[in-house]
């Protein structure tokens, strides 16, 4: 794919991540437009963006190996995973502003007892490595094979946002089940598309 064409994906994907967030602002901004409740208004955008960009992200290796011809997703990976790092961030960050008010002590007590809490807190944990480590820098550094095994961590940070969503919506709410099947699948395409990409690697040779 030509240059000038994924210089202007990128920008495309930029702003359309930055969309939500420009939103929040610009209700921030204008009376009452973040609706009656302005923290859950938050909370909810945010938290919901984190998981979309983190499927989105996870579904990029799969379709790569399905169609060849898609290959060029694979650049705008790690700018879907540092959006869906930076809502993570906005999110725990409304948390302590808005649910807990700076209160570090309310804030452990959540921590230890709310389960949801914790769970949350487990994924942004998670997702802090690989934030860190998205530098071509720290790829360098790290080499190929060890960057690629700590950035499988996304995985299991998108299960704990899953288990979180779960954990947090009413009893008989079945909101986060698209994200739970959409997280499932791809978990499951790893293998699949990994043995399919083999087989189809092994018949070429054959021929
Ligand atoms: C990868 C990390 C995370 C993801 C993907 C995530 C995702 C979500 C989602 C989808 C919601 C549901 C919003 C709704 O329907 O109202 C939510 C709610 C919430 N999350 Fe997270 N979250 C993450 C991390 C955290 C962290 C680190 C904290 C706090 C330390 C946190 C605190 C909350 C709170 C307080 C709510 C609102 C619960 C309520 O309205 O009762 N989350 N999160």
């Amino acid at each position: 794919m030509k240059s000038s064409v994924v210089i202007l994906l990128k920008t495309i994907i930029r702003i359309a991540c930055l969309c939500p967030f420009g939103l929040l602002v610009l209700g921030a901004l204008t009376p009452s437009g973040l609706g009656p409740d302005p923290t859950a208004h938050i909370e909810l955008t945010t938290g919901y963006t984190t998981l979309m960009l983190l499927t989105i992200g996870l579904g990029i290796t799969p379709v790569r190996r399905l169609i060849p011809q898609l290959s060029w997703m694979i650049k705008f990976r790690r700018m879907l995973g540092l959006f869906a790092f930076f809502y993570a961030t906005v999110h725990m960050l409304a948390y302590v502003a808005l649910y807990a008010n700076f209160d570090v002590q309310q804030m452990l007590d959540d921590i230890a007892k709310r389960r949801f809490i914790t769970m949350g807190v487990l994924a942004w944990l998670l997702l802090l490595p690989l934030a860190l480590t998205s530098t071509n820098w720290a790829i360098r550094k790290l080499g190929g094979k060890q960057w690629n095994r700590l950035h499988k961590l996304v995985y299991v940070a998108a299960c704990c946002g899953v288990i979180h969503y779960w954990w947090q919506v009413k009893t008989g709410v079945w909101l986060p089940l698209p994200f739970t099947i959409a997280v499932v699948a791809l978990l499951l395409a790893r293998p699949v598309t990994a043995w399919w990409q083999r087989r189809k690697v092994r018949t070429a040779t054959a021929v």
